[in-house]
């Protein structure tokens, strides 16, 4: 099997620890992509509350179909003339070739910094339409569709993945399986492959329990000694500003994506390339909620983006919120848009006590942005 050189990772996606710890001198820190909670003004907070650290966001994922073929669907993703973002990685469930291929293209024109391949969405959708985790089940097509885009010689950003930990087969065990997979995807030239350290799991719980870093672990010990220039990015456990550390150190890997625990604490990278702890709990909760106060505040001067109180969830199997302007349905993406959903979402995370998800009967009764602002104003005692 041929050994691609992949498109290099760009320099900006990496910040440097000062001084060095857990055996790296610099690491990509990485915002998971999250379906309904990575839209524009929470990474807007990431940036904010993190100022003096590269954080590489994943978009939640987007259909590489509809992306190729239709205008309209592009604009619900991203607005019209979105500006270039090269830190931004556009993630796809896809099972074709073509049109993950053109669905990149695309994203290289717009600017941003990457593509991802889903290869992990554990739900029922998922299943029904052959893609994320169900399409390990065929590797041949997962190498296919990676390495169609990675040998056209029009891409030139990070060609990535996003797996799971595979499943066990009579004659090999899940470790050994999915050090093979990841050398395969390494072989045909990702750049970089992001290792969730968890099962499918069970339909009622997909991330149930610990990740288990040892696999990633071995995956990173198995590319490096191939001499393989793939990053290997590792995901799970990180409950905390000491967890980024001691999962680095463990896995070796040359960055880490954090999902639930950035939701929480969108400060978290900041306060560990700080050398810093947790603490202060309150006064933290407090300046993350002020931030994201006056970002929510300013969208409209700063963005032009309207804060949209018509939205429900759950169309289209949760992935897209509707909103009805001028008397007709539009589906955006809160990969760009946010509305109340989104927001309600959010301050449902930061306002969670630890480990908790936090009630869904927060702000239940709030039907518009606003209330749901001045609500949380209240809890706080913000003039
Ligand atoms: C609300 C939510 C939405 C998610 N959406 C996606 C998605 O669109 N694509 C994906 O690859 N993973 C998705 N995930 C999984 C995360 O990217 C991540 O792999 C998982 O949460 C484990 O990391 P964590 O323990 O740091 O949260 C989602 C997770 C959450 C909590």
């Amino acid at each position: 099997m041929s050994t691609l050189a992949p498109p290099p990772i760009p320099s900006s996606w990496y910040s440097s620890i000062h001084p060095p710890q857990h055996g790296h001198s610099s690491v990509i820190l990485i915002s998971a992509p999250m379906v309904g909670c990575s839209d524009l003004p929470y990474r807007k907070l990431y940036r904010t509350l993190n100022p003096n650290v590269h954080i590489v966001i994943f978009t939640e994922m987007f259909l590489s179909d509809l992306f190729s073929t239709s205008p309209s669907y592009r604009t619900q993703c991203f607005g019209n003339n979105p500006p270039p973002d090269p830190n931004l990685v556009v993630q796809f469930a896809s099972n074709d070739p073509n049109t993950f291929l053109q669905a990149s293209l695309h994203v290289q024109s717009l600017g941003f910094g990457g593509v991802d391949l889903n290869l992990g969405c554990p739900q029922k959708r998922a299943r029904e339409g052959n893609y994320g985790s169900y399409l390990t089940e065929d590797w041949d097509l997962c190498r296919d569709i990676l390495r169609n885009t990675v040998e056209d010689e029009r891409i030139e950003i990070p060609v990535c993945a996003k797996i799971r930990i595979q499943e066990p087969r009579e004659d090999k065990t899940s470790e050994e399986r999915t050090v093979e997979f990841v050398l395969m995807l390494s072989e045909v030239g990702v750049s970089m492959i992001t290792i969730h350290g968890r099962l499918r799991g069970i339909d009622t719980d997909r991330r149930f329990g610990a990740a288990d870093l040892s696999v990633v672990r071995s995956c990173v010990s198995a590319v490096k000694g191939k001499g393989l220039n793939t990053k290997i990015v590792t995901n799970g456990n990180v409950r905390g500003v000491r967890d980024v550390g001691e999962n680095l150190g463990f896995t070796g890997a040359d960055g880490i994506m954090v999902g639930e625990e950035l939701l929480r604490k969108p400060d978290l990278f900041g306060r560990f390339m700080e050398g810093r702890g947790e603490g202060g709990e309150e006064e933290r909760k407090l300046r993350i909620v002020k931030a994201y106060l006056k970002i929510l505040e300013n969208l409209e001067v700063e963005e032009g983006m309207r804060l949209e109180d018509g939205a429900k969830s759950g169309k289209n199997g949760g992935m897209v919120r509707t909103v009805v302007e001028e008397g007709a349905e539009f589906e955006r993406m809160s990969t760009w848009w946010t509305n109340l959903e989104v927001v309600k979402s959010h301050f449902r995370w930061i306002l969670a006590d630890r480990g908790e998800r936090g009630s869904k009967k927060n702000f239940g009764k709030a039907r518009k942005v606003g209330d749901v602002i001045n609500g949380v104003k209240k809890r706080f005692g913000i003039a």
